[in-house]
Formats: structure tokens, sequence, C-alpha cells
């Protein structure tokens, strides 16, 4: 049993996604959020620079004393998650094996859609993830290079938004798919445009549900669950550029008000 805080760790604020699944299903854990926003994207960056700001993401989250950390960006998870449970000696969880596990449970025709960065695409995470579950699921994926900034910019529910999703998904439509894994934590942000645009007969996977109930069988299991049961949860928000553009947007997110987002120099880590 511990007290100390779950650290969750994105790009940017995506992982305020996984956040908010963590907070349903864990509502007495304390929270320690860095998001990278000095450096986001990290979907066109190399697995060595993705890496690197990955361990200073960790190195960061350990030295606020966590008891565990969840990568809550896909790209981050494809780049380093094998490395970082090499490296580290906390619990590490990331993203996408949750991802792959619902998608393999949801579709029906074993037609999966997968979309992500250029990074998460590139790696074949989901693919080798998913295959590892059942090798006849055909998988048709693609990198949405331009939602990020879409979502990051606040027009998630734009006409601009639909349109980028309609040019990429067209193709996904066309195959038949009838699953699709937001394989980025910002696309949960675009649900309501993407699920107009690929109709109610797709089914949008969103990889934090089940990635926040993995959190909750490794605390349980590792004996690590939060002893104080009465006490109020404290959520702690740093960021490495921009605290007052991450809290305003976090605020609409999670309709809640985000007091002191902090700032931290990453690159000391
Ligand atoms: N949150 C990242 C992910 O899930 C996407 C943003 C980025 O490119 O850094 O892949």
């Amino acid at each position: 049993m511990s007290d100390r805080p779950i650290g969750v760790f994105d790009s940017g604020l995506g992982g305020l996604t996984v956040l908010k699944e963590i907070t349903k299903i864990l509502p007495n854990e304390n929270i320690i959020y860095f998001g990278d926003t000095a450096r986001v994207p990290y979907g066109p960056r190399s697995k060595e620079t993705v890496m690197k700001y990955t361990f200073q993401a960790i190195n960061f989250l350990m030295s606020k004393n966590v008891k565990a950390i969840v990568i809550a960006c896909n790209t981050a998870t494809a780049r380093s998650l094998k490395e970082a449970n090499e490296k580290y000696n906390i619990p590490i969880i990331g993203v996408i094996e949750a991802g792959a596990r619902t998608a393999a449970y949801s579709t029906r025709n074993k037609i999966v859609g997968v979309i992500g960065t250029e990074g998460t695409v590139r790696s074949k995470a989901y693919n080798l993830e998913i295959g590892k579950l059942d090798k006849d699921i055909k998988i048709i994926d693609k990198a949405c290079s331009l939602f990020v900034p879409i979502v990051e910019e606040g027009w998630s529910n734009t006409e601009i938004a639909s349109l980028t999703a309609k040019k990429y998904l067209e193709e996904l439509i066309e195959e038949g798919i009838d699953s699709l894994v937001l394989g980025c934590t910002h696309y949960p942000l675009l649900k309501r445009t993407i699920g107009e645009v690929v109709g109610e007969n797709i089914k949008l996977v969103n990889p934090a549900k089940e990635t926040a109930k993995d959190l909750k069988d490794i605390l349980e299991k590792s004996n690590l669950v939060k002893i104080t049961r009465n006490d109020k949860s404290s959520y702690e928000y740093y960021v490495s550029d921009i605290p007052e553009r991450f809290a305003s947007i976090a605020e609409e997110f999670l309709k809640k008000e985000i007091q002191d987002v902090k700032s931290v120099e990453i690159q000391k880590y």
C-alpha cells in the first residue's frame, strides 16, 4: 500500500484523455501529470530522440517520488516502453497493449483500422500487439499527422477537422474496417468529428479506458494502491512550456478548474 503519487506523462495535452479515465477508476489516487509542451510533437521524431525525451520525463516524475508511471502517449510507448521497463524499477505501463486488446475484442469482421502519428505507425507496435492476440486480424494503418496540430489549436470540432478526417479515413472505410483504434492520445479529443466521418457502424477504440484498468491491476498486484481513502486526492500538473495555455485547454477538457500548472526545465533531467 502506498500514498505516493502516480506519474502520467505525454508529449503535450493528449495524455489528459488517459488521466481522465484513471481518475474515474482510481478516484483516490494522487497524480502528477507532465506534458512536454516545449517539444510536442513527438510523432515525427526518431526513436532515439523520443527515447531520450521519455527518459527525461520519467526521471522528472521519479524525482517526485511516483510509485508507478503511465506513458500516456502512443508514440513514446511505441518508441521506448520496452527500454523504460529495462531501465527503471517501478511499474511503467503504456497505452498500446491496452488499445490492441480492446481492438481485438471489438472487431467482428477482423479488419481493424489503426491511426496514429508517423512514429507510432512506422513502429508497427499496434500490428505486433494485435497480431499476438489474433494473427487473422487484418490491420490497415495510417499516419494522420495533421490531427495533433488541429487538436493543439483547439479546432477539434470544426469543418477543417472534418475535412481532414474525411481525407485521411476514406481509404480505411473503403477497406471495410469495423473498428478504428485511436492510436494517439490526442485523437479521443476528435472523437465526435471522427465518429461523424466514419459513421456508427465503425467502432472507435479508445485505449485510455483499458489502460486505466491495467494501471489498477498493476497497483493491486504490486500492493501499491493508496492507503488513505478519505482524504482528497491531489492532482499536480507540470509542463515544459507555456503553462497558461495548457491550463486553459485542460480546464475545458476536464471540465474543472486547473490551478497552478507549473513549468519544468525538462532538459535538466
Ligand atoms: N500524444 C502523442 C501520441 O499519443 C501524439 C502527439 C505527438 O506527436 O507528440 O502519440
